[in-house]
Parts: structure tokens; sequence; C-alpha cells
């Protein structure tokens, strides 16, 4: 990259940072480097582990009702899943009526919900909500950040879609974000608020639709199909309002803003400043190979997703077509999957009459008990093929649940080793199958035989690795990546491809476009190589690109040590590369600028006391517009 090119990234991540909320905890520097000494985004005390609970959409799309979602609430407690942790109850799209013009107030549909009529007055949720909240549950709603919502647009069929004027079918925040979500919580006692965005995706004015419907045309910010198309720092911003509404009218922090805006305009960068959790691609469907495509857009971005904000593959959808009672192998993968990637357990099937065989998937407290872990550290990829892979995390007591996951259709076998779980090669490793409890012992490694689709799940114990402290990548919970050296947004190839469950094969098919490529990554690089420098291998560290900064949070450690350089991946090989430590702020350690081809760098740095370390990889004279990988090889904080 040119120096003009680098000022004119410097300038557009200054002019994105300076749209976000007032949440963001101080404002942004000037130089995106410079350490500042802080977490830099905000400490929530919502959503401290991924939000559980029920939501409509899988299970009625827009025929949701009133004793459905009462129903599936009452199940939740008396079957014991509330106390377990699913506690919030979501009615997605489909519960409006019309948004009345003379007031901009919105209706709602009382004929789906009918304790929302309240004669002589507004309908009203309050009713509801205080149903849910004395079940001791939380209740959830579901708005639009356009003028006009999904359902508006795909279920055409649906008897329950806003009615009236052009106007009054309005009922997505647009011009009104204030207004809505004072009503939402204040007035109506929402907990949780999920922000879909079909209505600055698909209302454009080439859609024919949208004469057909008289709909407002709305020139999308959101181009699914061409990320250059995409409007990042717009959506950013009205995301951002919504967040500033929300704390206005939550001033203690009590509620979840769930963004679905389906991994567009590089979400994964600034959700965790605006919101609890962001969708990481479009909508899951009940097929086995859509449920891959959707893991794998959350799956690699581990660095992203910590206590308060989450990595969201979708709701699930267990109990529906491939995940149903007749395909439990399929339907305990899907559960055991979405448990060891932090994403959030939202059921979303007919709760009043499901199936014992159903309820204990969703209701194993070991497998739960992983996702709720409070480290909130996302399992990191250790084994990676497109047909098996190794996925392993860290828990908060020093021991570590594995997924061996068998992702096609043939009978398959694979090794385990200590070293995978980063647990050392001489001890014996303890593991437990948490479907089915049976206990065994290995040393070195062991083999298994997965059945086709099949996930097993373990807790191990072990002697670790490292004894005397942890590799970040091991705490990905515990990193923060501030800024991650991306100079243009790029989708995502290792996403699974499937058939659209709802198409033909016509054209050329569909390409993914979730941005996040190129972005910080655990035990890999940016591109999902193996990290190297030099010709030395190294199965741990991590991997991002220059000008890059990450903050660590430090809980008593004494020294970090790292082995830096250029990646032997990288497809700059002209440039050279700064690595420096920071402890609260002030420069402790530097290493001297390194290039391609240069040994592996022993960096270390005393961090006694020090409570947020930040590594930064700069590169001050770049001559090369190609990406320049940079790898923190066995990256650690010790004792
Ligand atoms: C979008 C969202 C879904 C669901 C529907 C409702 O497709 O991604 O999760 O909320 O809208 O219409």
């Amino acid at each position: 990259m040119t120096i003009r090119a680098l000022l004119a990234s410097v300038a557009i991540s200054s002019l994105l940072a300076s749209a976000l909320p007032a949440m963001a905890q101080t404002p942004p520097p000037a130089d995106p480097l410079a350490a500042t000494g802080h977490w830099s985004i905000p400490e929530r005390s919502q959503a401290r582990t991924p939000p559980m609970g029920w939501n409509s959409w899988n299970a009625f799309r827009t025929e949701v009702d009133e004793a459905k979602v009462l129903g599936a609430a009452r199940a939740m407690v008396d079957s014991g899943l509330s106390r377990l942790g699913y506690t919030y109850v979501n009615i997605d799209d489909g519960w409006w009526l019309r948004r009345r013009q003379t007031d901009g107030r919105l209706e709602i549909r009382t004929g789906l919900f009918p304790s929302a009529r309240v004669e002589g007055q507004d309908s009203s949720f309050r009713a509801y909500t205080d149903t849910l909240h004395g079940m001791g549950l939380k209740a959830g709603i579901y708005t639009d950040i356009g003028r006009n919502a999904c359902s508006q647009a795909y279920d055409l069929h649906s008897p329950n879609l806003p009615e009236g004027t052009t106007a009054e079918r309005e009922v997505g925040l647009h011009g009104h974000v204030d207004q809505d979500i004072r009503l939402y919580f204040q007035e109506w006692g929402f907990d949780y608020i999920k922000v879909d965005a079909c209505g600055i995706n698909v209302y454009g004015p080439e859609n024919p639709l949208v004469a057909q419907y008289d709909y407002t045309p709305v020139p999308p910010l959101i181009d699914q199909v061409t990320i250059n198309r995409t409007d990042i720092s717009a959506v950013q911003t009205l995301y951002g309002e919504v967040a500033q509404a929300l704390e206005t009218h939550n001033p203690d922090g009590d509620y979840i803003l769930a963004i679905c805006n389906w991994g567009s305009a590089d979400v994964r960068t600034w959700g965790k400043n605006v919101g609890h959790m962001w969708r990481t691609s479009g909508d899951i469907t009940p097929t086995w190979t859509r449920m891959l495509h959707n893991f794998d857009s959350a799956s690699t971005r581990a660095l992203y997703a910590k206590p308060g904000a989450w990595n969201d593959p979708d709701i699930l959808f267990i109990g529906h077509g491939d995940f149903d009672q007749n395909h439990l192998t399929e339907a305990r993968s899907h559960f055991a999957l979405w448990a060891m990637i932090n994403a959030p357990l939202l059921i979303s099937y007919d709760l009043r009459q499901a199936p014992k065989s159903l309820m204990d998937i969703w209701g194993n407290a070991d497998i739960v008990r992983l996702n709720q872990d409070p480290g909130g550290h996302q399992a990191v990829i250790a084994y990676a093929s497109d047909d098996v892979q190794i996925i392993v995390k860290t828990l908060s007591n020093g021991k570590k649940a594995v997924a061996l996951f068998n992702r096609g259709l043939a009978e398959t076998e694979l090794t385990l080793t200590a070293a995978q779980l980063k647990f050392a090669d001489g001890a014996p490793v303890q593991l437990r199958n948490l479907w089915d409890q049976t206990a065994s012992t290995f040393t070195g490694d062991t083999k298994f035989t997965l059945k086709p689709r099949e996930t097993l799940v373990f807790e191990a114990a072990g002697q670790r690795t490292l004894s005397d402290g942890v590799y970040l990548s091991e705490v990905p919970g515990d990193v923060n990546v501030a800024v991650d050296g991306v100079i243009a947004p790029e989708p995502d190839p290792v996403v699974h491809r499937m058939r659209n469950a709802w198409g033909e094969t016509r054209g050329s098919g569909e390409r993914p476009t979730y941005t996040g490529w190129g972005g910080a990554q655990a035990d890999a690089t940016p591109y999902d190589q193996a990290l190297r420098i030099g010709g030395q291998g190294f199965d741990t560290g991590l991997g991002v690109l220059t000008n890059s900064r990450l903050e660590v949070r430090n809980e008593g450690f004494t020294r970090f040590e790292a082995q830096v350089g250029v990646d032997d991946s990288t497809r700059n090989t002209r440039d050279a590369v700064r690595f420096a430590v920071y402890g609260d702020g002030r420069l402790l350690s530097e290493s001297t600028p390194v290039s391609f081809g240069a040994a592996a760098t022993a960096l270390t740095a005393d961090i006694s006391g020090v409570e947020i370390v930040e590594i930064v990889a700069r590169s001050e004279a770049l001559t090369s517009d190609l990406p320049l990988v940079v790898t923190w090889g066995n990256a650690a904080l010790r004792r």
C-alpha cells in the first residue's frame, strides 16, 4: 500500500469510528494503532454469555400468535429448560398491524395477540410481557432498521402483513427510532430486540415489488452480491442510532440488541461496539448443507466474539427438516456446533408438543454449560478440512471442550491428539463424552470412528502444554481485535456453498459475500493458512495483517512472549513490519523491522501489574498494495 493509500485507510477508519454511537468509551485516537491502555468495546451487563431462549420464526414464520408463544414459554418453565438458561422468549416478524398516522404509534395485530387489546386504549404488549416476567422469563421483540420488514417482501402470501396505506405499512424504525424504542422498552417492557435489515436491502426502486405493493422505494445500503456496493458507514450509523436510543431508554443497560444484517457491511468489525450479537450469514434453513454454511460463517471468527458480543450464525433449526426427530444425529451435531462456537441458543420449535428426544438435545446440561462458560472463549478450529473438523474450546476451569465433527456422508475415522487440545503429549488426557457420559483416557493420541454427520463432543482434562500461562489463541474472549489491518473488505471463501433449499440450479450459483476474510485468526493466518515464519511452523499463535492492534486482558500474568515475523504465506513479500507490545498504554518492548523470509524473532515483555496488553504490528512505509500477513507465533501470557 502506498502512503497515500495508508493515509486514506486511516482516514476511513477514523470516519467509521466517529460514526460509532456514544456507547464507545473513548474518542478514536488520531493514529488507530496508538496504544490506548483501554479495552475499547463497551463493558456490558447483559449477554455476558450467549443469549438463550426461544424465537418464533423457524417454528411459525408470520403465523405466530400469543397461544403459541406463551405455550412455548410455559413448556420452557415446566420442562426445566428455563432453569438451564433458556429465558428469552422472542417474537419475530408478524406481530404488527400498522403505524398509526396521527402520531406514528405502532399498533399490534391484536387478533394474534389478544392480551394486547385494551378496551378504549392503545394496543399494548404490557400485559404480555408482564406474563412472561411473572414466569421468570424475558421478552424479545422484532423490528427492521428501514421502513419495511422482511416479511413484506418475502412472505407476501401471509395474512398477517401490516395493513393500510404505504405510510401505515411502514412499521420499521426509519424516522421513528426514538419513538419505537421508547415504546418497546419503556412502555411495553421488552428486554431484547432483533433489528433486521431488509428495509435497507430489498426495497430498491428497481424491485418490481415496490411498485406492485406501493412501497416507498429505498436505494439499498446493503448489496448482498457485491461488497463494494454496500455502504458500510451508513449501515453502521443507522445501527448506532438504535444503540443510542436503547441506552437512552434503558439507562441501566438492561437490554439486548441483536443485529440482523446477515454478515454484511463488515459488521464483524463494529457489531461489538453497537450490539450484543450480530448475524454472520443469511438465514439458516432446515437442511444439513445450509447448517454447514451458517456454521462456517461464524467458526473462523473466534477472535471477534467475547462476553457481551457474540457471532450469531442464526436461530437453531432443531426439530425441522434434516434436524427433526428422525434425524437425531444431525440435530445433535447442529446443537453441539452452535454450543461450541458460543452461538446464541434460540430454540425455534412448537414446544407445546416437542418429543422427548428433542427436549433431551436442548436440555443437555453439559453442552449448555460449555456454551455458557463464563470465560466466553469461542472454540478455535484445531484441525480443518472439508470432511472433518476438530474444534477446541477453552473452559474457565482449565479444561477443554472438543468437538469431532464429521461434515460428510461417509463414516470416517479420525485421530485426536493431546497437542490439538494444547495438552502435554506425555501425560494422560481424560475425556468425558457429553452425549452419553462415557469416560476414557488416552496419552498422545486416540482414534474415533464417526458416523455420517456425527459430532462427538467431550470435556477433556489434561496437563496443559503451557503449565504457567495461556496461549492467546486459547482465550479469544480475552482478545479484542481493535484494528485488524484489513484494507478493503473481502468475501469469505471458506464458507460452505450449498444449493439453495428454495432455488433451482439456474444461473451460476450463489457466492457468499459475508465480509470478514482477512481478519485476525487464532491458530491460522487471516487467509486460513497454517502459521509459518522463515520456514518454521507454529501450530499455535495469532495470524493478522500488518497495521493492526489487538487488546488483551491480563489477569495476573507477568510476562508476554511470542515468536514474531512476516508469515511465509504473505503476498506482500517486500515490506517490513515492526512488532510492539504495550502495557496499559506504555511501550514495553519492540522488535526491529522484519521482512519476509527472516527467521522468527523472540519478543518478550514484562507485564507485571498490567491490565491491558496491546500488541501492535506496524509498517511505516508500505511499497506494495498486497496484504502483509504477520504471525504472533506461540503468543502467550505467562507467570
Ligand atoms: C429475515 C431474518 C430472519 C427472520 C425474517 C423475518 O430473513 O434474517 O431471521 O427474522 O427476516 O421476516
